[in-house]
């Protein structure tokens, strides 16, 4: 079980970092198309990480609503994130379609444009380095984009091996 208690810890101490910076977020929201994809973003309202993950994805053309929830832990598990799979922040679409932490628009675009059957969204566990919203100078680690199953499971969505492939 040592996985499992190793990543909730990872998490833990990734949004202690991420609660030490907060930003301000600004919103484009009126800059935004019609049809755009619209998405909830629950978050702590001390993220900075999630504020600049919110600022890639409406610069993407998203639409985005912010809620700082009392307890982000319970929105998660409403969405049906797998515990291991948790990161600072939970975005909705207003289909219903999750994408926790700090997924690129890039497969979120992929993702709405072809969902995998069963699928219901996509999450990058904890907050790796160089993800959007995670910038650390040229720092990157690489890594999954998993795929969440309505089924509880989860795969391999995609493996992201530069800060390049994110864009
Ligand atoms: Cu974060
Ligand atoms: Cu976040």
């Amino acid at each position: 079980m040592k996985k499992f208690s190793f990543i909730p810890l990872a998490v833990a101490l990734s949004l202690a970092a991420c609660s030490s910076e907060p930003s301000a977020t600004k919103s484009v929201a009126s800059t935004v198309a019609e049809d755009a994809l619209q998405m909830i973003v629950y978050k702590s309202p001390t993220c900075g990480c999630c504020g600049a993950w919110v600022e890639h994805v409406e610069d993407s053309g998203v639409k985005v609503e912010v809620s700082h929830p009392d307890d982000l832990n319970a929105v998660k598990a409403k969405y049906k994130v797998p515990q291991d799979h948790g990161s600072c922040h939970t975005a909705v679409t207003a289909e219903g379609d999750v994408f926790e932490g700090h997924v690129p628009y890039k497969f979120i675009a992929q993702f709405m444009a072809d969902r995998p059957e069963g699928a219901f969204g996509l999450a990058v566990p904890a907050m790796p380095i160089g993800t959007p919203g995670m910038e650390m100078g040229e720092k990157f680690s690489p890594y999954e984009v998993r795929l969440l199953m309505k089924d509880g499971s989860t795969k391999t969505y995609a493996k992201v091996s530069s800060a390049a492939e994110q864009f």
